[in-house]
């Protein structure tokens, strides 16, 4: 039972300054401590300590970067980071060591999953979120790279891209359409919708967890995924997919969110399959909390999000 920690303190996949806090404050709250009492060993891995790309975007020139009708914002550090990020997550998973990824927006997504899928080429992703973040730079109204992670990772319009993404090409895995299944969806984007449609994806937003309950909609995801039940599964959990009575210190909120127990629900249904081999949480912003029981309650549900993915169980 190992795990390391991957700090990921990364704001440039979106315009707020603030969530490259998250990590630090993830880990002030007792993350690591909280884990070694669960019984697992404990490593911290901090990929972009002093390289310069963890400023927030109020310190940073903002790059836009136009190929045709398409658009992205700040490819040449979003790039740098994740490329960083995707080696630490690598290595960390060929050693068959659990990667707990902590945000920093969730352009690290990209990272997490070909990191992941590098070293398990048969593994699945559960996508919790109220986005997609299927986004290509050809449909994204905002440019903004934490809107795409889930379509790098799956070299959807390959010929758009920026230079700074050619890491991605030595990824040994792309991540396929029949391996991933989102849970918490309420703002997705007309084109990304156009994507998850066409390549079949399964997509359970909060009118399936209202239909059929949290239980029965991750019952039909992994058995949409993973129908042998016997692939390692990857948890890439933005903390906004719950409701931002919640979590409502995150960048891009949407009512009508995930409770506080159906959130908690999916990693322990998870984890109790026993599969659960990676987990990111991130969107967490504690600059944008505008109260300290904001800020608390954002950061207590990124770390019980973690333990009961790591197997807390309630009794
Ligand atoms: N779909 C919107 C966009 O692409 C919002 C993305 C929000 N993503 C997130 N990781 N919170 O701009
Ligand atoms: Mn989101
Ligand atoms: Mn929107
Ligand atoms: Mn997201």
């Amino acid at each position: 039972k190992e795990v390391t920690i991957i700090s990921a303190p990364f704001s440039a996949g979106q315009r707020n300054g603030g969530v490259e806090k998250g990590p630090k404050y993830l880990l002030k709250h007792g993350l690591k401590e909280d884990l070694e009492a669960l019984g697992w060993k404990v490593s911290l891995e901090e990929p972009l300590k002093g390289s310069g790309l963890d400023l927030p975007p109020s310190e940073t020139s903002q790059e836009i970067f136009e190929a045709g009708n398409s658009r992205m914002r700040n490819p040449t550090i979003v790039g740098q980071a994740t490329e960083k990020i995707f080696e630490t997550v690598k290595s960390v998973a060929h050693k068959k060591v659990f990667p707990l990824t902590i945000g920093g927006d969730h352009a690290i997504g990209m990272s997490t999953l070909a990191g992941f899928l590098d070293a398990y080429p048969d593994a699945c992703v559960l996508w919790i979120d109220a986005h997609a973040d299927i986004n290509t730079p050809d449909t994204s109204p905002s440019g903004n790279l934490h809107g795409f992670p889930v379509s790098f990772a799956m070299g959807l319009k390959r010929d758009l891209w920026h230079k700074q993404f050619d890491w991605l090409d030595n990824a040994k895995t792309k991540l396929l359409a029949n391996r991933i299944a989102y849970i918490g969806l309420r703002d997705v984007d007309a084109g990304e919708k156009v994507i998850l449609r066409d390549l079949g994806i399964a997509a359970y937003s909060m009118y399936h967890v209202d239909k059929y309950g949290i239980a029965k909609v991750v019952e039909m995801a992994l058995s949409k995924i993973n129908p042998s039940g016997k692939s390692p599964v990857h948890i890439s959990y933005d903390v906004d997919a719950l409701d931002p009575l919640f979590t409502p210190a995150t960048g891009t909120p949407v009512r009508g969110g995930l409770t506080f127990r159906e959130g908690m629900y999916i990693v322990e249904a998870v984890a109790e399959t026993g599969n659960l081999a990676a987990l990111d949480i991130v969107e967490c912003n504690p600059d944008l909390a505008i109260s300290n029981v904001h800020e608390f309650d954002t950061i207590a549900a990124g770390c019980a999000i973690a333990k009961s993915a790591l197997g807390e169980t309630l009794v």
